[in-house]
Protein backbone atom coordinates (compact mmCIF):
# COMPACT_ATOMS: atom_id res chain seq x y z
CA UNK A 1 0.00 0.00 0.00
CA UNK A 2 1.06 3.30 -0.88
CA UNK A 3 1.74 5.58 2.32
CA UNK A 4 1.28 9.54 1.85
CA UNK A 5 2.89 11.51 4.08
CA UNK A 6 1.16 14.45 5.99
CA UNK A 7 -2.14 13.82 4.48
CA UNK A 8 -5.00 14.29 6.69
CA UNK A 9 -7.23 10.95 5.58
CA UNK A 10 -7.83 7.89 3.41
CA UNK A 11 -11.50 8.13 2.33
CA UNK A 12 -13.98 6.63 -0.23
CA UNK A 13 -12.79 4.06 -3.15
CA UNK A 14 -13.61 4.60 -6.27
CA UNK A 15 -12.69 1.29 -8.56
CA UNK A 16 -11.73 -0.17 -5.98
CA UNK A 17 -7.99 1.87 -5.35
CA UNK A 18 -7.72 4.01 -2.05
CA UNK A 19 -8.40 7.54 -2.45
CA UNK A 20 -6.44 10.76 -0.97
CA UNK A 21 -8.61 13.33 0.52
CA UNK A 22 -6.77 15.77 2.52
CA UNK A 23 -8.42 18.96 4.17
CA UNK A 24 -9.75 21.39 2.31
CA UNK A 25 -7.96 25.09 3.46
CA UNK A 26 -8.12 27.42 0.04
CA UNK A 27 -10.63 28.90 -1.25
CA UNK A 28 -10.84 30.46 -5.17
CA UNK A 29 -12.89 33.30 -6.12
CA UNK A 30 -13.06 33.02 -10.05
CA UNK A 31 -14.09 37.08 -10.49
CA UNK A 32 -12.96 37.84 -14.02
CA UNK A 33 -15.95 37.52 -15.83
CA UNK A 34 -17.82 40.12 -18.08
CA UNK A 35 -20.61 40.42 -16.53
CA UNK A 36 -22.14 41.04 -19.59
CA UNK A 37 -25.65 40.75 -18.27
CA UNK A 38 -25.39 43.57 -16.15
CA UNK A 39 -24.19 46.04 -18.18
CA UNK A 40 -23.71 49.12 -18.83
CA UNK A 41 -23.02 48.42 -15.00
CA UNK A 42 -20.38 46.34 -14.79
CA UNK A 43 -18.32 48.41 -17.74
CA UNK A 44 -15.95 49.78 -15.43
CA UNK A 45 -16.99 47.99 -11.92
CA UNK A 46 -16.49 44.44 -11.39
CA UNK A 47 -19.94 42.53 -10.86
CA UNK A 48 -18.84 41.04 -7.74
CA UNK A 49 -18.88 43.97 -6.37
CA UNK A 50 -22.53 44.83 -7.02
CA UNK A 51 -23.88 44.90 -3.77
CA UNK A 52 -26.71 43.53 -1.86
CA UNK A 53 -27.91 45.64 0.44
CA UNK A 54 -24.77 47.09 1.88
CA UNK A 55 -22.20 44.22 1.20
CA UNK A 56 -20.57 43.44 -2.22
CA UNK A 57 -21.41 40.33 -3.18
CA UNK A 58 -17.78 38.66 -2.96
CA UNK A 59 -17.82 39.65 0.59
CA UNK A 60 -20.69 37.28 1.23
CA UNK A 61 -18.83 35.12 -0.64
CA UNK A 62 -15.83 35.16 1.37
CA UNK A 63 -17.67 35.11 4.86
CA UNK A 64 -19.34 31.86 4.12
CA UNK A 65 -15.77 30.68 3.23
CA UNK A 66 -14.32 31.52 6.48
CA UNK A 67 -17.33 30.41 8.15
CA UNK A 68 -16.59 26.88 6.41
CA UNK A 69 -12.99 27.32 8.02
CA UNK A 70 -11.70 28.14 4.64
CA UNK A 71 -7.78 29.71 5.27
CA UNK A 72 -6.42 31.06 2.35
CA UNK A 73 -8.43 32.83 -0.16
CA UNK A 74 -7.13 33.24 -3.75
CA UNK A 75 -9.00 35.75 -6.28
CA UNK A 76 -8.71 35.31 -9.86
CA UNK A 77 -9.05 38.70 -11.68
CA UNK A 78 -8.93 40.21 -14.86
CA UNK A 79 -8.99 43.62 -15.97
CA UNK A 80 -10.86 46.78 -14.29
CA UNK A 81 -11.11 44.16 -11.43
CA UNK A 82 -8.99 45.90 -8.79
CA UNK A 83 -11.27 47.30 -6.82
CA UNK A 84 -11.75 43.63 -5.34
CA UNK A 85 -7.67 43.59 -4.41
CA UNK A 86 -8.41 47.44 -2.57
CA UNK A 87 -11.72 46.17 -0.72
CA UNK A 88 -9.79 43.34 1.27
CA UNK A 89 -6.95 45.69 2.20
CA UNK A 90 -6.77 48.38 4.81
CA UNK A 91 -8.14 51.89 4.20
CA UNK A 92 -6.29 53.85 6.65
CA UNK A 93 -7.61 57.49 5.58
CA UNK A 94 -11.15 56.04 6.22
CA UNK A 95 -10.32 54.25 9.20
CA UNK A 96 -8.38 57.19 11.01
CA UNK A 97 -11.60 59.18 9.97
CA UNK A 98 -13.62 57.40 11.42
CA UNK A 99 -12.17 56.52 14.21
CA UNK A 100 -11.86 60.59 14.28
CA UNK A 101 -15.76 60.79 14.49
CA UNK A 102 -15.87 58.44 16.78
CA UNK A 103 -17.87 55.84 14.37
CA UNK A 104 -16.74 53.06 16.31
CA UNK A 105 -18.91 50.09 15.12
CA UNK A 106 -18.65 50.80 11.38
CA UNK A 107 -14.67 50.12 12.08
CA UNK A 108 -15.13 47.39 13.90
CA UNK A 109 -17.13 45.64 11.07
CA UNK A 110 -14.76 46.80 8.31
CA UNK A 111 -11.56 45.48 10.26
CA UNK A 112 -13.59 41.98 11.13
CA UNK A 113 -14.19 41.19 7.14
CA UNK A 114 -10.57 41.50 6.32
CA UNK A 115 -8.99 38.37 5.61
CA UNK A 116 -5.69 38.31 7.80
CA UNK A 117 -2.45 39.53 6.21
CA UNK A 118 -0.80 37.33 3.90
CA UNK A 119 -4.25 34.84 3.54
CA UNK A 120 -5.12 36.40 0.26
CA UNK A 121 -3.37 36.00 -3.11
CA UNK A 122 -4.34 37.40 -6.57
CA UNK A 123 -3.87 35.99 -9.81
CA UNK A 124 -4.54 37.02 -13.38
CA UNK A 125 -7.06 35.61 -16.35
CA UNK A 126 -5.77 37.58 -18.64
CA UNK A 127 -8.53 36.78 -21.11
CA UNK A 128 -12.04 35.39 -19.67
CA UNK A 129 -12.11 32.38 -21.60
CA UNK A 130 -14.40 30.45 -18.91
CA UNK A 131 -14.87 29.51 -15.63
CA UNK A 132 -12.68 26.45 -16.19
CA UNK A 133 -9.97 28.57 -17.63
CA UNK A 134 -10.28 30.90 -14.51
CA UNK A 135 -10.07 27.88 -12.14
CA UNK A 136 -7.03 26.88 -14.00
CA UNK A 137 -5.74 29.83 -13.97
CA UNK A 138 -5.06 29.54 -9.73
CA UNK A 139 -3.21 25.80 -10.33
CA UNK A 140 0.12 27.11 -8.80
CA UNK A 141 -1.45 28.96 -5.77
CA UNK A 142 -3.38 25.51 -4.90
CA UNK A 143 -0.64 23.47 -5.35
CA UNK A 144 -1.78 19.90 -4.87
CA UNK A 145 -4.33 20.50 -2.62
CA UNK A 146 -8.07 20.52 -2.79
CA UNK A 147 -9.82 23.86 -2.80
CA UNK A 148 -13.52 25.08 -2.57
CA UNK A 149 -14.77 26.97 -5.87
CA UNK A 150 -17.01 29.77 -4.74
CA UNK A 151 -18.65 31.92 -7.74
CA UNK A 152 -19.37 34.98 -5.84
CA UNK A 153 -22.37 35.85 -8.09
CA UNK A 154 -24.65 32.84 -6.72
CA UNK A 155 -25.43 34.40 -3.05
CA UNK A 156 -26.47 31.60 -0.12
CA UNK A 157 -28.45 32.63 2.64
CA UNK A 158 -27.99 29.45 4.79
CA UNK A 159 -27.30 28.60 8.15
CA UNK A 160 -24.89 27.28 7.97
CA UNK A 161 -23.38 28.48 4.99
CA UNK A 162 -23.43 26.17 1.92
CA UNK A 163 -19.80 25.73 1.97
CA UNK A 164 -20.25 24.76 5.65
CA UNK A 165 -22.55 21.91 4.73
CA UNK A 166 -20.55 20.44 1.91
CA UNK A 167 -17.64 20.86 4.30
CA UNK A 168 -19.72 18.11 6.70
CA UNK A 169 -20.23 15.88 3.51
CA UNK A 170 -16.23 16.00 2.75
CA UNK A 171 -15.68 15.06 6.46
CA UNK A 172 -16.99 11.74 5.49
CA UNK A 173 -16.92 11.04 1.66
CA UNK A 174 -13.83 12.95 0.61
CA UNK A 175 -13.25 13.40 -3.09
CA UNK A 176 -15.16 16.13 -4.83
CA UNK A 177 -18.50 17.58 -3.43
CA UNK A 178 -21.01 19.79 -5.18
CA UNK A 179 -24.08 21.90 -4.01
CA UNK A 180 -27.61 20.91 -5.75
CA UNK A 181 -30.66 22.83 -5.63
CA UNK A 182 -33.85 21.75 -7.38
CA UNK A 183 -35.02 23.73 -10.40
CA UNK A 184 -38.40 23.15 -12.40
CA UNK A 185 -37.78 20.90 -14.92
CA UNK A 186 -38.73 23.26 -17.90
CA UNK A 187 -36.25 25.41 -16.90
CA UNK A 188 -32.70 22.12 -16.51
CA UNK A 189 -31.62 23.46 -20.28
CA UNK A 190 -29.72 26.78 -19.18
CA UNK A 191 -27.97 24.60 -16.24
CA UNK A 192 -25.11 21.82 -15.59
CA UNK A 193 -27.27 19.07 -14.26
CA UNK A 194 -26.34 15.51 -11.92
CA UNK A 195 -27.77 12.12 -11.38
CA UNK A 196 -28.53 11.16 -8.04
CA UNK A 197 -27.14 7.86 -6.78
CA UNK A 198 -27.34 6.71 -3.72
CA UNK A 199 -27.15 8.43 -0.02
CA UNK A 200 -29.47 11.27 1.96
CA UNK A 201 -29.67 15.22 0.27
CA UNK A 202 -26.68 16.06 2.86
CA UNK A 203 -24.20 13.26 0.47
CA UNK A 204 -25.28 11.54 -2.38
CA UNK A 205 -23.58 9.61 -4.82
CA UNK A 206 -23.77 11.68 -8.37
CA UNK A 207 -23.44 8.90 -11.14
CA UNK A 208 -23.29 11.27 -14.47
CA UNK A 209 -23.08 15.05 -15.12
CA UNK A 210 -24.89 16.70 -18.05
CA UNK A 211 -24.17 20.25 -18.81
CA UNK A 212 -27.18 22.21 -20.53
CA UNK A 213 -29.10 19.14 -21.93
CA UNK A 214 -32.61 19.32 -23.29
CA UNK A 215 -35.34 19.13 -21.04
CA UNK A 216 -35.98 15.23 -22.20
CA UNK A 217 -32.69 14.27 -21.67
CA UNK A 218 -32.22 15.81 -18.41
CA UNK A 219 -31.20 13.12 -15.97
CA UNK A 220 -32.86 14.79 -13.01
CA UNK A 221 -34.21 18.48 -12.04
CA UNK A 222 -30.98 19.22 -9.54
CA UNK A 223 -28.64 22.05 -10.93
CA UNK A 224 -25.37 22.26 -10.31
CA UNK A 225 -25.32 25.52 -8.38
CA UNK A 226 -22.03 27.12 -7.89
CA UNK A 227 -20.08 25.95 -4.78
CA UNK A 228 -17.25 22.87 -5.36
CA UNK A 229 -15.17 21.29 -3.42
CA UNK A 230 -12.61 19.52 -5.89
CA UNK A 231 -9.43 17.84 -5.69
CA UNK A 232 -6.11 19.66 -7.56
CA UNK A 233 -6.37 16.53 -10.18
CA UNK A 234 -9.12 18.58 -11.92
CA UNK A 235 -6.35 21.00 -12.77
CA UNK A 236 -4.35 18.33 -15.10
CA UNK A 237 -8.01 17.55 -16.97
CA UNK A 238 -8.52 21.76 -17.68
CA UNK A 239 -5.09 21.56 -18.80
CA UNK A 240 -6.03 20.21 -22.15
CA UNK A 241 -9.51 20.51 -21.92
CA UNK A 242 -11.16 21.55 -25.44
CA UNK A 243 -13.38 24.96 -25.58
CA UNK A 244 -17.15 23.62 -24.77
CA UNK A 245 -20.59 25.28 -24.39
CA UNK A 246 -20.45 28.99 -25.29
CA UNK A 247 -17.07 28.76 -27.04
CA UNK A 248 -15.41 28.53 -23.59
CA UNK A 249 -13.99 26.20 -21.21
CA UNK A 250 -16.05 24.59 -18.69
CA UNK A 251 -15.19 23.22 -15.46
CA UNK A 252 -18.33 20.92 -16.28
CA UNK A 253 -16.58 18.86 -18.64
CA UNK A 254 -13.55 18.83 -16.58
CA UNK A 255 -15.51 17.47 -13.76
CA UNK A 256 -17.11 14.90 -16.33
CA UNK A 257 -13.61 13.33 -17.16
CA UNK A 258 -13.15 13.43 -13.83
CA UNK A 259 -15.75 11.37 -12.58
CA UNK A 260 -14.45 8.45 -14.20
CA UNK A 261 -11.91 8.68 -11.79
CA UNK A 262 -12.82 9.70 -8.70
CA UNK A 263 -16.19 9.94 -6.25
CA UNK A 264 -18.49 12.61 -7.13
CA UNK A 265 -20.98 13.76 -3.81
CA UNK A 266 -23.71 15.93 -4.41
CA UNK A 267 -25.23 18.14 -1.35
CA UNK A 268 -28.65 19.28 -1.73
CA UNK A 269 -28.38 22.55 0.15
CA UNK A 270 -30.48 23.93 3.24
CA UNK A 271 -31.09 27.59 2.60
CA UNK A 272 -32.23 29.92 -0.31
CA UNK A 273 -30.11 30.77 -3.48
CA UNK A 274 -30.06 33.70 -5.23
CA UNK A 275 -28.06 33.59 -8.92
CA UNK A 276 -27.01 37.67 -8.27
CA UNK A 277 -25.38 37.50 -12.13
CA UNK A 278 -28.82 38.10 -13.25
CA UNK A 279 -31.22 40.96 -12.40
CA UNK A 280 -34.12 39.33 -11.34
CA UNK A 281 -32.35 37.25 -8.85
CA UNK A 282 -29.99 40.39 -7.74
CA UNK A 283 -33.28 42.87 -7.36
CA UNK A 284 -34.85 39.30 -5.33
CA UNK A 285 -31.40 39.25 -3.00
CA UNK A 286 -31.79 42.46 -2.06
CA UNK A 287 -35.90 42.37 -1.23
CA UNK A 288 -35.20 39.22 1.07
CA UNK A 289 -32.21 40.38 2.57
CA UNK A 290 -33.27 44.07 3.61
CA UNK A 291 -36.39 42.63 4.73
CA UNK A 292 -34.41 40.02 7.06
CA UNK A 293 -32.11 43.15 8.51
CA UNK A 294 -33.35 44.04 12.00
CA UNK A 295 -31.53 47.80 11.20
CA UNK A 296 -33.16 48.05 7.97
CA UNK A 297 -36.73 45.77 7.58
CA UNK A 298 -38.89 48.50 9.49
CA UNK A 299 -38.12 51.29 7.53
CA UNK A 300 -37.74 49.14 4.06
CA UNK A 301 -41.05 47.83 5.09
CA UNK A 302 -42.77 51.15 5.56
CA UNK A 303 -41.84 52.87 2.29
CA UNK A 304 -42.51 49.81 0.35
CA UNK A 305 -45.90 50.00 1.37
CA UNK A 306 -46.28 53.64 0.35
CA UNK A 307 -45.17 52.39 -3.11
CA UNK A 308 -47.92 53.00 -5.46
CA UNK A 309 -47.34 48.94 -6.80
CA UNK A 310 -51.06 48.48 -7.92
CA UNK A 311 -50.45 50.33 -10.65
CA UNK A 312 -47.26 47.76 -11.38
CA UNK A 313 -47.74 44.82 -10.28
P1 LIG B 1 -20.60 33.88 -15.16
O1 LIG B 1 -20.72 33.22 -16.47
O2 LIG B 1 -21.80 34.00 -14.30
O3 LIG B 1 -19.99 35.34 -15.29
O4 LIG B 1 -19.41 33.20 -14.36
P2 LIG B 1 -19.79 36.30 -16.50
O5 LIG B 1 -19.30 35.59 -17.70
O6 LIG B 1 -18.96 37.40 -15.97
O7 LIG B 1 -21.28 36.85 -16.69
P3 LIG B 1 -22.18 37.14 -17.96
O8 LIG B 1 -22.80 35.83 -18.32
O9 LIG B 1 -21.32 37.72 -19.05
O10 LIG B 1 -23.18 38.13 -17.44
C1 LIG B 1 -19.44 32.89 -12.98
C2 LIG B 1 -18.19 33.45 -12.29
O11 LIG B 1 -17.02 33.05 -12.99
C3 LIG B 1 -16.23 34.17 -13.30
C4 LIG B 1 -17.16 35.38 -13.25
O12 LIG B 1 -16.44 36.56 -12.89
C5 LIG B 1 -18.19 34.97 -12.22
O13 LIG B 1 -17.81 35.36 -10.92
N1 LIG B 1 -15.59 33.98 -14.61
C6 LIG B 1 -16.33 33.62 -15.69
C7 LIG B 1 -14.23 34.18 -14.74
O14 LIG B 1 -13.54 34.49 -13.75
N2 LIG B 1 -13.65 34.03 -15.96
C8 LIG B 1 -14.36 33.68 -17.07
O15 LIG B 1 -13.75 33.56 -18.16
C9 LIG B 1 -15.73 33.47 -16.91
Amino acid sequence: MVVYKHCDRFTAPKNGELFLSKRVRTAVFPVAGLGTRFLPATKAMPKEMLTVVDRPLIQYAVDEAREAGIEHFVFVTGRNKGVIEDHFDRQFELEATLELRGKTTALEELRKDLPSAGRTSFTRQQEPLGLGHAVWCARDIVGDNPFALLLPDMLFKGQPGVLKQMMDAYEETGGNVIAVAEMPEEEVSAYGIVARGEGPDTGFIITQMVEKPKREDAPSNLIISGRYILQPEVFNLLADQPRGAGGEIQITDAMQTMMHQQPFTGVKYQGQGFDCGSKIGFLTANVVYALDRPDIRDGFLKELRKLDLGGRL
